[in-house]
């Protein structure tokens, strides 16, 4: 079954969510964007709370941009079962789907480059949880 990825941004991530979804899709996923859809200002509350409800409801991952990607990972970790991640290297990326399970990749489009950003997604996205004694801790969250 193809895996399906949910993505959102506000303004200033617009642009590097339309690459990570260029990406994605170029790699057989399928993308659901919940917006925005333009650079016009808008609010990222908003967006993080729609992809929130998304991958609440079918258990996909989701990966939100921003323009440093701490405004959306502020968010998205108001809502239990949300465990956003905001990542600015591999390390991080690998580390935190491992011990963390991150269902959600929070990134900086005035951060973080197109090519370590997609780089990131890549491991983010092919990295499994190791469960075990790190199962146990998420729960205590
Ligand atoms: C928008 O200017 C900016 O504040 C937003 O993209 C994000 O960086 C907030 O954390």
């Amino acid at each position: 079954m193809t895996e399906r990825v949910i993505l959102g941004s506000d303004h200033g991530g617009f642009q590097l969510k339309c690459e990570i979804i260029k990406h994605l899709k170029e790699q057989g996923y399928e993308v659901y964007d919940v917006g925005c859809y333009s650079e016009e200002s808008c609010d990222y509350p908003v967006i993080a709370k729609a992809v929130v409800q998304e991958v609440l409801k079918t258990s996909d991952k989701a990966v939100l941009v921003c323009g440093t990607g701490i405004g959306m990972s502020i968010a998205a970790n108001r809502f239990d079962g949300i465990r956003a991640s905001h990542c600015t290297d591999t390390f991080s990326a690998r580390m935190t789907r491992l011990h963390n399970d991150s269902n959600i990749l929070c990134l900086g489009e005035r951060i973080t480059g197109t090519g370590l950003a997609l780089d990131i997604v890549d491991i983010w996205m092919n990295t499994g949880f190791e469960g075990g004694r790190h199962k146990n801790r998420i729960d205590m969250i």
